[in-house]
């Protein structure tokens, strides 16, 4: 029989936010000498240090101070097959789909190149700090397992799908409906409910999918309880017209899909730059969660984003680093960019840092229906975290030697942490990424 866990506690500040703070005052918790205490991999405990220290005195104290500690981030939109897209700046999403990103995903032909961009993918993700990921596949099975195999390898919750098209791409990307169905069905038998994994319906956009084709995601839906579905929505004008013309019984983009059945709380739409109210009122009765992509957004000039609209609808909204069309793996700095285009669009908001911590973690576990599990350190839930240290001798570490109002800390953190500040990422409090420093 193997001894009881005594539990670690983790000391260092950390910030979460149990509760919405679009809905709820005082929704951030701070303890600026704060305890996590992990026991089995779950929190037992958040608080002040002295008062966990108290309750538990057989844990084993971790001595964190000099770095943060928050919530695993939760990106809602991140493309595994983009990993090397990134950067090809200067164009607009036809053009960009055209020329940068789909030859690059007919490369996952290859399977062991696509095994490969895998691992490279999840250890970017796991490296900025990422713990969950709703990731759009590859358009072949074999790759698109590599991802599920290389997800599993890495601990990480991963959410993913086949990508299925039949139209509108280049040709190599194609299948036809019935492959796709059964290339999607083997790979929920192999992966769907395997240890952090689960399965999204992943029809690429309206513009590449025929009826025929949503037809089969309305199918897998039906067939297999517990799928998440996740594609593209109104975020480009020339997408948007032409999907108007490919379904001209639409009354608008989302009703394409909403006749497919596809629109429902497990639902997560990317981006939703050019909405009609009509869509908003939709999309707020169906629960649907919008993956909000600044960075994709400015960088493929898609437009900026009506939060204020969103937020008086009712439409619930996460954030996504949309990788290769954004411009990196960092959930941090997508929060960075949605407070500083609020700042900058007639209308916008002031977001506050409750409420960017909050995009950047509980919305998204919420939005892909896994916030009973991660999104804050609430006792039971996984103890999935991200440790940010910043690197001696950085503005950062300046910053946060000073701070003296922790608001103003995680204003700081948003701000500043990128990459090489991320220490240590746990899942389930085992180990999935440590800094080489
Ligand atoms: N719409 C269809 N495919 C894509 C994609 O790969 N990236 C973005 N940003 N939009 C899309
Ligand atoms: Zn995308």
């Amino acid at each position: 029989m193997s001894a009881p866990d005594r539990g670690e506690l983790l000391r260092a500040p950390l910030f979460h936010t149990p509760r919405n703070p679009f809905a709820e005052q005082r929704a951030l918790e701070c303890h600026w000498d704060g305890g996590l205490l992990i026991r089995d991999g779950r929190v037992a405990a958040c608080g002040d240090y002295q008062t966990v220290r108290a309750a538990h005195p057989e844990a084993a104290t971790t001595n964190w101070r000099g770095g943060f500690l928050l919530p695993g981030l939760v990106d809602t939109h991140v493309h595994f097959p983009q990993v090397r897209v990134l950067g090809c700046l200067g164009r607009s999403l036809l053009d960009w789909l055209d020329q940068c990103a789909l030859p690059e995903e007919a490369r996952m032909a290859d399977e062991s190149y696509a095994r490969g961009i895998a691992c490279e993918f999840v250890r970017a993700l796991a490296s900025h700090g990422t713990t969950t990921a709703l990731a759009f596949g590859a358009h072949f099975l074999p790759a698109t397992a590599a991802l599920f195999e290389a997800a599993q390898a890495s601990g990480l919750r991963v959410i993913s799908g086949l990508v299925v098209s039949d139209r509108g791409l280049h040709p190599e990307l194609h299948q036809t409906p019935e492959q796709a169905h059964r290339a999607s069905a083997e790979l929920i038998g192999r992966f769907h409910g395997r240890g952090r994994l689960h399965y999204a319906v992943t029809p690429r956009f309206a513009l590449s999918t025929s009826e025929g084709m949503l037809e089969v995601c309305q199918s897998l839906l039906r067939e297999h309880p517990g799928l998440r579905v996740q594609t593209h929505l109104n975020e480009n004008p020339a997408e948007i017209a032409e999907v108007a013309r490919l379904f001209p019984w639409a009354s608008d983009y989302l009703a394409v899909y909403e006749r497919f059945g596809l629109i429902g709380p497990r639902a997560v739409m990317a981006h939703n730059v050019h909405p009609s109210e009509a869509e908003l009122e939709r999309l707020a009765a169906s629960r649907a969660t919008i993956a909000h992509c600044p960075c994709s957004n400015a960088a493929l000039g898609s437009g900026l984003f009506p939060m204020r609209r969103h937020l008086q609808a009712g439409v619930r909204f996460a954030l996504g680093t949309d990788v290769g069309g954004g411009t990196g793996f960092g959930i941090l700095k997508e929060a960075l960019h949605a407070y500083l285009f609020q700042r900058t669009v007639p209308e916008g908001l002031s977001l506050d840092p409750a409420q960017l911590l909050y995009l950047a973690t509980r919305a998204g576990a919420e939005a892909l229906g896994l916030d009973a599990e991660t999104g804050d350190f609430q006792p039971g839930k996984a103890a999935d975290l991200v440790y940010l240290r910043p690197p001696a001798g950085s503005p950062l570490a300046g910053v946060m030697a000073q701070a003296e109002d922790p608001e103003q800390a995680l204003a700081a953190l948003l701000t500043l942490a990128g990459q090489e500040s991320v220490a240590e990422v746990r899942v389930e409090g085992s180990v999935v990424y440590r800094s080489a420093a």
